[in-house]
């Protein structure tokens, strides 16, 4: 009985112990909050299982619809192209400053498949103290699901087959809030996901290259023509010329203006707003 009480008073002093401890360590400012500082291997590895865990146990409850219809595939591919891209890449593109960024790593969605059921509940609620959003706050299931469907076609795209797709979708629409073809509220991320094709390769980048990049369009639209540019009237030179424009972004800082070509090939262009490059400026 004495025994007893003595390991009793023991393991209460013994947590105690860990617990202000912990306290100490967490008050003293210690601890990297930096992105740029990676987890040590055995805390990544508890994060990783407690995402996936908790992802599959919810996914696992849903209900999966028939996502085979060609036309929600292509609708869930214009909202792919207009608001993930510049954080899960696309067929061709590399990466981006946020790809690259943030800390952990969006996976690259065009080289690897996700379950839809998976797919729906992370489009959907999101992930925890990621930089992956909860985009059902704005959303409605149905275009989520189409989303998940283009996510199990993405994969086996190649750039031209994406930028296809993109051009036969309907841009970025998901029944409310989204920004319309002529309606965009003007902050700097706007130029980042044009209604026109993929040139999120440099999202959330600095001002002038948008600006720069886009007033490239005009000389080049003739010199470039591929083919299939009656199919698509600008998005293969979007995505080119970006390219071109990223590397030569730097040496310009002076633009205060920024232009974005729309899907019926008008060319638009509004004073730029500092904005933070997380704002995209599409109100969901
Ligand atoms: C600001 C960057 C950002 C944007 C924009 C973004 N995501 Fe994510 N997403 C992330 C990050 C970061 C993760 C990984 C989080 C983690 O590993 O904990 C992620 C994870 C995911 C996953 C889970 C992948 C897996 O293997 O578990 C899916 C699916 C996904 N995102 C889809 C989308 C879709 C679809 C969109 C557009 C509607 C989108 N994301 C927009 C950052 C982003």
């Amino acid at each position: 009985m004495k025994s007893h009480t003595r390991k009793f008073i023991g393991v209460i002093v013994g947590l105690s112990v860990l617990a202000l401890a912990a306290g100490v360590f967490v008050w003293s400012g210690l601890y990297n909050i930096g992105a740029d500082d990676p987890h040590f291997r055995p805390t990544y590895a508890i994060l990783e299982t407690l995402r996936d865990r908790s992802i599959e146990t919810r996914a696992a409850k849903l209900e999966i619809p028939d996502l085979s219809d060609p036309a929600k595939i292509t609708q869930g591919a214009g909202n792919y192209n207009a608001m993930c891209i510049g954080c899960h890449l696309s067929p061709g593109m590399a990466d981006s400053e946020l790809s690259k960024g943030l800390y952990p790593a969006p996976p690259n969605l065009s080289t690897e498949v996700v379950k839809p059921e998976h797919a729906f509940w992370v489009i959907k609620h999101g992930i925890k103290a990621s930089g992956m959003p909860a985009w059902g706050k704005s959303m409605g299931d149905d275009y989520i699901w189409n989303m998940a469907a283009f996510l199990q076609k993405l994969p086996s795209l190649d750039a031209a087959e994406y930028k296809a797709m993109i051009a036969q979708s309907s841009g970025h629409s998901h029944g409310g809030g989204e920004t319309g073809a002529h309606e965009h509220s003007h902050s700097e991320g706007e130029a980042q996901h044009d209604d026109d094709g993929q040139d999120g390769g440099h999202a959330g980048s600095g001002l002038d290259e948008h600006a720069d990049k886009h007033e490239m369009h005009p000389q080049s639209d003739e010199g470039k023509s591929s083919g299939d540019t009656d199919a698509m009237p600008s998005a293969p030179e979007a995505h080119e010329q970006s390219e071109v424009a990223a590397s030569e972004s730097d040496k310009t800082g002076e633009e205060l203006m920024t232009k974005h070509r729309h899907a019926d090939g008008t060319l638009e262009s509004h004073p730029v707003k500092p904005t933070d490059p997380a704002n995209d400026g599409h109100k969901h």
